[in-house]
């Protein structure tokens, strides 16, 4: 039995925890106004809002019902556009129709949807933060400036939103029903635990495993990392942080935490996927997925991460994400082995650079991406650590060229021979995201970025692009 809140309605439901979604909105409540397009993740078309209680008070933010099996809204509020107002426009949607920011009005609730949830977020609106809940939306024929300019009233709107009782205010001006004030309790009321959690097929955010088997899944039994908590921290300690495995890549990338030691974090993370995929999709299941291109193992490699793991049939392991991956989709993982966390020491003066080219800025997946962590000891590098994707067959960590620089001075001409010695160690193939020249000399390039960026004044773009021919 799965409960949540669907709108203002309790729901009950034998439904099989591996049904998505959205397909429950639609054809057994009967709500029509999610709209089903691709399914996979990418229009924003069946976006609706997920509540869930955090320190007694609900944190809404928007997902893709597509890819979001029953078994992860167990105890939660789901809000979809019949759940707004009844009698009247919202301001949201009122701003789309003002700005005539609709024409067939097919991917017009998705639009709303991610509106609304940005109103729920507890901080003030800008119109970079309005326009990035807006990330996962694709519209087909009304065109994006009028509804940006909407997007951008309503960001106007919601800037004078007052902070002390933001969820009052947010029904004073309409966003928001009258019965959002009472769902806070009633979550309370429902039970959090969750359908099969034993030891099925583990799901995270559902965002990889719903897009390859949605019809597999429904007859599957499955375990819900989100439902145990141990797997939902971020913590700092010690000099280590340790991230469970169901933390989703927005709690990363908004982690005040992580923030002080990273500092482009967030600027970095909108460029993976959107708003709402980032709500959903966790970092275990990235590793798990072990695409060459999975940016938050590219990540992660970078700051020589170890993988924690559960196993069903013997104690408990720890791994280097390095020794992680033995082939294409191949990794030292058996069935049932659970994710726990990934650790990295993060030293205080540890310095960190990552890059992403794809053929969109977003919602797209990387041509090649890289990643590097590095710390000094006055002009020698003392550790340096140097990941890649998309020039192997799995996520690739640079072990040549990392030996090389380890201990060595941070001159031109050592950057540039450990350039050569990266191009000898990867093997990228050619595809549909370019062939293997381009890809090893984009590489090159991110390469060059990296110390670029970090010590600009070492590493000018004319020193660099005069050691890029020579390479
Ligand atoms: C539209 C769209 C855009 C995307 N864009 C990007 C992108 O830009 N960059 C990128 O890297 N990825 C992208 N992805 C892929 C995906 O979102 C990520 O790989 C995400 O991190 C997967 O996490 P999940 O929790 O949703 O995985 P799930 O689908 O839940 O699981 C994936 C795999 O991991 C296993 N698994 C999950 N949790 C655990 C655990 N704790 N222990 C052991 N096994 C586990 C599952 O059994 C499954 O085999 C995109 C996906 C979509 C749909
Ligand atoms: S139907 Fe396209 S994202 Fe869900
Ligand atoms: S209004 Fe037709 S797809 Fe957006």
């Amino acid at each position: 039995m799965i409960t949540f809140i669907l709108n203002d309605q309790l729901v009950r439901t034998e439904e099989p925890a591996g049904s998505v979604l959205l397909d429950f909105i639609r054809y057994k409540a009967r709500l029509m106004g999610t709209k089903a397009g691709c399914r996979e993740g990418d229009c924003g078309a069946c976006t609706v809002l997920e509540g869930h209680l955090e320190n007694g008070e609900v944190r809404y933010k928007s997902i893709v019902s597509c890819l979001t099996p029953l078994g992860n809204v167990q105890g939660k509020h789901i809000v979809t556009i019949e759940g707004l107002q009844k009698d009247k426009m919202s301001p949201v949607q009122q701003a789309m129709i003002d700005h005539a920011a609709t024409q067939c009005g097919f991917c017009t609730p998705g639009f709303v949807m991610s509106l609304t949830a940005h109103s729920l977020v507890p901080k003030k609106s800008t119109p970079e933060k309005v326009i990035d809940a807006i990330s996962g939306n694709i519209c087909r024929c009304t065109g994006y400036r009028s509804i940006k300019t909407a997007a951008t009233d309503i960001s106007r709107l919601l800037a004078q939103k007052e902070m002390d009782d933001p969820l009052g205010w947010l029904i004073k001006k309409a966003f928001l029903p009258e019965y959002f004030r009472n769902i806070a309790g009633r979550l309370k009321e429902i039970q959090a635990t969750t359908p099969d959690a034993n030891d099925g097929k583990i799901v995270g955010g559902g965002t990889d495993l719903f897009v390859q088997q949605p019809d597999a899944l429904i007859k599957t039994s499955l375990q819900f990392s989100k439902a145990e908590t141990n797997l939902q921290t971020i913590d700092i300690k010690d000099s280590f942080c340790r991230i469970g495995g169901a933390v989703t890549a927005e709690e990363i990338m908004k982690s005040d935490l992580l923030q002080h030691y990273f500092p482009r974090m967030k600027e970095d993370f909108r460029l993976i996927s959107s708003e709402p995929i980032r709500n959903m999709g966790t970092v275990a299941g990235n590793i798990v997925n072990a695409s060459p291109i999975a940016d938050l193992v590219i990540f992660f490699l970078a700051l020589d991460a170890t993988v924690e793991i559960k196993h069903k049939s013997q104690p408990d392991s720890t791994i280097p994400l390095r020794e992680f991956y033995i082939g294409y989709k191949k990794m030292k993982l058996h069935p049932g082995d659970l994710i726990t966390a990934i650790r990295f020491p993060l030293p205080e003066k540890i310095l960190f650079h990552f890059e992403k080219v794809s053929k969109r800025k977003h919602l797209d997946i990387a041509s090649v991406n890289s990643a590097l962590s590095i710390q000094m000891d006055g002009q020698v590098i003392k550790k340096i650590h140097l990941s890649a994707g998309g020039v192997y067959a799995w996520p690739f960590y640079a072990e040549k060229t990392v030996r090389f620089l380890t201990g060595k001075k941070l001159t031109e001409e050592n950057i540039a021979e450990a350039a050569g010695i990266l191009l000898s160690e990867i093997a990228p193939i050619s595809d549909i995201r370019g062939n293997k020249t381009y890809k090893s000399l984009l590489l090159r390039q991110l390469f060059f970025a990296h110390f670029h960026e970090l010590f600009p004044e070492t590493f000018s773009a004319e020193v660099l692009y005069s050691k890029m021919l020579a390479v």
